[in-house]
C-alpha cells in the first residue's frame, strides 16, 4: 500500500463538529431521513432524484445491472443542458446570474441563465454547421474562460460527446487524447493568463494538430480583453470562435438523447503508459451530479458557488458546470492563478463577490497555510457559509486552519471523496446533518454502498484495508473508451464483478466514518492531480540517454506527493546538473507540466524482486532518506544488491 500523507494514528483523532445549529435549521437536509431512504431502496432513491429533472420521456426501468455493466433509466430520453438552462427560463431565474466568470487581469463578465442559454444554443447551432452531430466526439482545450463551459454544453446540447483535456497538458498528451477518440473538431484559444503570462494555446494545439488527422475542423476563441496572443488560423480548417457567432442561428432545440448516450469522455491517469478514456453517460450522470450538488452543497438561490478546479479536471465538469447549472445556482468562475497578482487573490474574490460556498483542494489549502494568516484576515470572508474539500486526502492540520481561518469556526466543511470513474461525490458528510471528524471524508451519499475489503474480500473491520463499492450507482463510469476490457480488469476483477474497485486504501471509525488513505497502485497524486508512475517513466525511457526509469512518490509539504524519478543511463554516462535538466524538460514536454519530476536519482542498477518487478516501496524509502539517509544517488550496484537483500529479508521477496 502506498505511503499516505495522512497520518497513521488519525482514527485517534477526537474533534468532532457536529452541524451548526443554524446551519442545520436552514439547510436543504438535516436529521437522518436522506441516508435512510437511501438505505431502504436505493434504486427508489435514485429514482425519486431523476424525478426531480425534466425528461422528454421516462424511462422503463430504473437499473438494468449485468455486473459490471450497468444501464440507468433505460428507456428515458433528456438532454443535460435542458436540465442546465431551458428549464429554468420558464421561471423567476431567467433572469439570474448564472455564471460570474472573473479574467486573471480582474476583468468580470455576468451571463444569466437567459444569456447563457442564448450563447450555448448559437454555438451549438454553429457546431451543427461545421457538420457536427450526435456521437461525434469534439475536443475542448481551452483556459477557464466563459467559452469553455458554452462549449461543454454545446456539444452536449446537440449530442456530440466532449472530451476537454487540461490546458496544462502538452501537445503531445493532447494529439494522444484526440487520436484515442477521434476527435472531428478541437475547440481551443489564442491564449490564457496564467501568472501574469499568456498560455499560447493555440500554439501549443499546432504542434498536437500535426499529428491529429482525424480533426478536420479547428475553432478558435479569443481570449476576451487585451491583445489576442498572435497565432496562425489556418484557411478551411480553422474558425474564429467569435466570426462563427456572428452568423450562427440564435436557436438550437436540445436533441432528445436516450439516458445512455455518451455524454463525455475524460482522460485520466492509470497504471499503464497510456491514459483512460473515462466514459460518462447522460441520465445517470445528470442525476448524479444533480443531488449531490443539492445535498453536499447545500445549494440555495442566493448563494454564489465557487469551485476553483479547472475545467480540465472531473471536478470542473460536475462542480462548476453539470451539478451546480442543473440545481440553477451562480457560479463563480476564475481564470487564473490563486497567487496572482497577490497571495490573497481567492480571498479578495470571495470578499467581492460574497461568495457563499468555497470548494477547493488540500494542495490549496497547505498553500494558503503557508503563504499566511494575515492574508485572509485582512478581508470580510463573512458571506461563507460552507467549504468543501476534493482531491486528496486532507491533513487535520490544514483541516483546523481552513475551519479557523476560512471558514471562521462557523462553517461545516465536507470532504468529498470522489473520482473521475464515479462522475459525482460518493462519500461525504452532509453539511447539515453529518458530524465532521477532521481528515474523514464521512460516511457514503445516500444510495451510496462502500465497505473496506481485504485482499481476499473479506470485509475489515477495524485497521486499513481497501475501498470497495458494492452497489451500482447511476454516474458511474460505463466504460473506457475503446476499451472495454480494461475497464472490466482495472474495476471490476478485484473481487467480483459486482464490486468496484476504486484504488484506495481506508480505515473506518466506530461510528462509519470513512478515513481515504490514498491510493494504492501505482497512481500518484500530485497536487490533486493523477499522475501514473508508468507514464512518467515511458515519458524518461523515451530520452536517448535512458535505460530504464523507475517513478516514485516523496511527501511533500505542499502538494502531498512529489515526483522522484529513478533512472539508468546508458553508455556508462553520469548525471550532471545538465542532463538532470534535460530529463525535466523532456517529462514536461511529453506529458506537460504537471509531470515534471521534483528530483532525478541516479542508479547504476534497480533494484528488482526476483521475479523482475521493481521494488518500489523500496525506492520510496530511497527517495525519502529512510534508507541511506540523504543519498541522491544509488550508483555502486552492490549498495543496491544489499539493499534488495536486507529488503527481501524484511518484508519477503
Ligand atoms: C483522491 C478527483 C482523499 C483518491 C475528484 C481518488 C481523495 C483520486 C479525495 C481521484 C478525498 C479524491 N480524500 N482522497 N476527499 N478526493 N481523492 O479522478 O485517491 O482526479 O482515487 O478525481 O483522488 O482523483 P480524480
Amino acid at each position: 500500500m502506498s505511503d499516505s500523507p495522512v497520518f497513521d494514528d488519525l482514527l485517534d483523532e477526537q474533534r468532532e463538529f457536529p452541524p451548526p445549529a443554524e446551519f442545520a435549521a436552514k439547510a436543504v437536509v438535516s436529521g437522518d431521513g436522506l441516508h435512510r431512504k437511501g438505505q431502504d431502496d436505493y434504486q427508489a432513491f435514485w429514482e425519486e432524484h431523476a424525478r426531480e429533472l425534466d425528461w422528454y420521456q421516462p424511462w422503463d426501468t430504473v437499473l438494468n445491472w449485468t455486473p459490471p455493466h450497468a444501464k440507468w433509466f433505460e428507456g428515458g430520453k433528456l438532454n443535460i443542458t435542458h436540465n442546465c438552462l431551458d428549464r429554468h427560463l420558464g421561471t423567476w431565474r431567467r433572469n439570474k446570474a448564472a455564471l460570474i466568470w472573473e479574467g486573471e487581469n480582474g476583468e468580470v463578465r455576468t451571463l444569466t441563465y437567459q444569456q447563457l442559454h442564448g450563447e450555448v444554443c448559437r454555438f451549438a447551432a454553429a457546431l451543427k454547421g461545421l457538420g457536427v452531430t450526435r456521437g461525434d466526439r469534439v475536443a475542448i482545450y481551452l483556459p477557464m474562460i466563459v467559452e469553455a463551459v458554452v462549449a461543454m454544453l454545446a456539444c452536449a446540447r446537440i449530442g456530440a460527446i466532449h472530451s476537454v483535456v487540461f490546458g496544462g497538458f502538452s501537445p503531445e498528451s493532447l494529439a494522444d487524447r484526440i487520436n484515442d477518440s477521434s476527435c472531428k473538431v478541437l475547440i481551443t484559444a489564442d491564449g490564457g493568463w496564467r501568472r501574469g503570462a499568456i498560455l499560447p494555446l493555440k500554439n501549443e494545439a499546432d504542434k498536437a494538430l500535426e499529428k491529429t488527422p482525424c480533426v478536420e475542423h479547428v475553432i478558435v476563441v479569443k481570449r476576451p480583453a487585451g491583445e489576442p496572443f498572435p497565432c496562425r488560423i489556418k484557411g478551411g480548417r480553422d474558425h474564429w470562435y467569435h466570426r462563427l457567432m456572428e452568423s450562427a442561428a440564435n436557436d438550437c432545440p436540445a436533441e432528445e438523447m436516450d439516458a445512455e448516450d455518451v455524454l463525455y469522455i475524460l482522460y485520466t491517469s492509470g497504471t499503464t503508459g497510456k491514459p483512460k478514456g473515462i466514459v460518462h453517460t447522460t441520465g445517470g450522470y445528470s442525476v448524479g451530479t444533480y443531488a449531490t450538488s443539492k445535498y453536499v452543497f447545500d445549494l440555495r438561490d442566493d448563494d454564489v458557488f465557487w469551485c476553483t478546479a479547472d475545467i480540465g479536471w472531473v471536478t470542473g465538469h460536475s462542480y462548476v458546470v453539470y451539478g451546480p447549472l442543473q440545481c440553477g445556482a451562480t457560479v463563480l468562475i476564475y481564470e487564473g492563478a490563486p497567487d496572482h497578482p497577490e497571495q490573497d487573490r481567492f480571498w479578495e474574490l470571495v470578499a467581492r463577490h460574497r461568495v457563499n460556498v468555497f470548494y477547493t483542494a488540500p494542495t490549496a489549502i497547505r498553500a494558503f497555510m503557508k503563504w499566511g494568516d494575515h492574508l485572509p484576515a485582512k478581508y470580510d470572508l463573512s458571506s461563507l457559509r460552507l467549504l468543501g474539500t476534493v482531491g486528496e486526502p486532507i491533513n487535520p492540520e490544514a483541516w483546523m486552519w481552513y475551519h479557523e481561518h476560512i471558514g471562521g469556526r462557523r462553517c461545516p466543511i465536507v470532504d468529498t471523496w470522489w473520482q473521475t470513474e464515479t462522475g459525482a461525490i460518493m462519500i461525504s458528510g452532509l453539511p447539515g446533518v453529518s458530524t465532521m471528524k477532521p481528515g474523514h471524508a464521512g460516511t457514503p451519499f445516500p444510495g451510496i454502498e462502500a465497505t473496506i475489503l481485504d485482499e481476499q474480500g473479506n470485509e475489515v473491520r477495524t485497521g486499513s484495508g481497501l475501498l470497495a463499492i458494492t452497489k451500482p450507482w447511476p454516474s458511474m463510469l460505463r466504460t473506457i473508451w475503446g476499451d472495454d476490457e480494461r475497464y472490466v480488469q482495472t474495476y471490476f476483477t478485484k473481487w467480483d464483478a459486482q464490486t468496484y474497485f476504486p484504488g484506495d486504501g481506508a480505515k473506518r471509525d466506530a461510528k462509519g466514518n470513512y478515513l481515504i488513505l490514498g491510493r494504492v497502485d501505482d497512481v500518484l497524486n500530485v497536487a490533486g492531480h493523477r499522475i501514473g508512475t508508468m507514464e512518467v517513466e515511458s515519458a524518461l525511457v523515451d530520452h536517448p540517454a535512458v535505460v530504464e526509469s523507475a517513478v516514485v512518490g516523496r511527501k511533500h509539504d505542499i502538494k502531498g506527493e512529489a515526483i522522484v524519478a529513478f533512472v539508468t543511463l546508458g553508455g556508462g554516462r553520469s548525471l550532471d546538473d545538465a542532463l538532470r535538466y534535460d530529463l525535466k524538460a523532456h517529462v514536461v514536454q511529453k506529458i506537460g507540466a504537471i509531470a515534471r519530476p521534483e528530483e532525478i536519482i541516479f542508479a547504476s542498477d534497480l533494484p528488482k524482486t526476483r521475479s523482475g518487478k521493481i521494488m518500489r516501496r523500496l525506492l520510496r524509502d530511497v527517495a525519502e532518506g529512510r534508507v541511506l539517509g540523504d543519498t541522491t544517488t544509488l550508483a555502486d550496484g552492490a549498495v543496491v544488491e544489499q539493499l534488495r537483500e536486507s529488503y527481501e529479508e524484511k518484508y519477503g521477496g
